[in-house]
């Protein structure tokens, strides 16, 4: 029987046990994973940042290998290296027929449809997104479930699932940066770093990060920022205009940590039709407040990304290309493994800031 991390109650440790997997139905597919990587996500949803079931089993930037598959399944077989993909995609609802499966209708509520496939002394455990990926073996729906490169190193790409998407994404798909445009990212996590290095590959001339640990400052640079800000320094909002030319504001903000006072900052910093691009997910009670007048005199943009706005199954080929051709960096992103018996540890090494990314890795 695989071992699992499991969360009983909200903020307390997540306990190690061996769990039973039902059979695989007709789409679905059972895979051995081989790495997961530790998302903030996956800290809110234990804190209850946003509302997600107990017991469950969390962790959703998983990478593995198929082991078997239901009778209709078509896109994977066993032996397969795949990387698992939160945000599922029918190819069937308005969304996905438009060309925007990261607002597929599945994607509403993906563990909704993956309450039952876990259990454990005659309980059954949900799957945090549909994933589920502090397990030694999960169960994914075929329409969440990506093919990928044999040669790419597991626990690789398994940040690629959600990190490098979402961050990668958020600027070249969400916020479509230009050559020559002026950035900034407040917070440089596993999020952050990969909107920086997507903005220095689509071209930005100013990127400038912000975070409260000088560590993270000092990777954010190596990631591709031009200047840094500390995140407790009075007037931002100024600081960075000031950087920017004539005065006059960025292009683009982004919120990369998932909190309104930052939010408040970008929107602040940002020039007349600029964009405020927001990632991070603050608490679900959190109001955001901005100036309406701003908004439509100077026409500033508020948008939100999922996913990176864009198609997983596109995608994921992409990243993969540009890491074998040494252009996204993806070793410098993983700070710490951990075998998944010291996941509460990674927990609180996100906790506490230390890591650009922890990933658990499975034998
Ligand atoms: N929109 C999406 O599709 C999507 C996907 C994944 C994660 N997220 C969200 O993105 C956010 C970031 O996730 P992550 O995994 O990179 O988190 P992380 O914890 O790895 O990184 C957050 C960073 O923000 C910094 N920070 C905290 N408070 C700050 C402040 N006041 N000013 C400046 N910096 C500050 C921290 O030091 C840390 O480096 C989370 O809210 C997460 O839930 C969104
Ligand atoms: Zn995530
Ligand atoms: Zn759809």
């Amino acid at each position: 029987m695989p071992r699992a991390a499991v969360v009983y109650q909200k903020d307390q440790p997540m306990k190690i046990e061996e769990v039973s997997l039902r059979p695989v139905a007709e789409h679905e597919v059972l895979v051995r994973v081989k790495a997961c990587g530790v998302c903030h996500s996956d800290l809110s949803a234990l804190n209850e940042f946003f509302a997600c079931p107990t017991p469950v089993i969390l962790g959703h930037e998983a990478a593995g290998i198929v082991e078997q598959v239901g009778s209709a399944v078509s896109r994977v077989a066993p032996g397969d290296s795949v990387v698992a993909a939160w945000s599922p995609a029918c190819g069937q609802c308005r969304f996905c027929k438009r060309g925007r499966p990261h607002l597929c209708n599945l994607a509403d509520d993906p563990i909704s449809r993956a309450m039952d496939r876990v259990s454990a002394g005659g309980q059954t455990i949900a799957q945090f997104l549909g994933v589920g990926g502090f397990c030694e073996q999960t169960i994914l729906a075929d329409n969440a479930v990506v093919k990928i490169d044999p040669a790419m190193p597991l626990d690789r790409a398994a940040l690629l699932g959600c990190a490098v998407i979402t961050g990668y994404g958020a600027a070249r798909y969400a916020a479509q940066v230009q050559e020559g445009d002026e950035v900034a990212v407040f917070g440089c996590g596993g999020i952050g770093l990969n909107i920086i290095q997507s903005a220095r590959l689509q071209g930005a001339s100013l990127i400038v990060a912000i975070d409260l640990d000088d560590a993270k400052l000092e990777l954010a640079r190596r990631f591709g920022a031009t200047h840094t800000l500390r995140g407790d320094g009075a007037d931002l909002h100024k600081a960075l205009r000031g950087l920017t030319r004539e005065r006059a504001g960025l292009d683009f903000a982004f919120d990369a940590v998932g909190n309104v006072e930052i939010a408040r900052a970008g929107f602040l910093s940002i020039a007349k039709g600029g964009e405020l691009v927001l990632v991070g997910l603050a608490h679900m009670k959190d109001k955001l407040s901005l100036s309406q007048i701003a908004a439509v005199t100077q026409e500033k943009v508020i948008r939100g990304t999922t996913n990176g706005s864009t198609d997983t199954w596109k995608t994921l080929p992409e990243l993969i290309r540009l890491y074998q051709d040494r252009k996204l960096m993806l070793d410098e992103l993983v700070t710490r493994t951990y075998p998944l018996d010291e996941v509460n540890q990674a927990m609180d090494d996100l906790r506490s800031g230390r890591n650009a990314r922890g990933v658990i890795v499975m034998e």
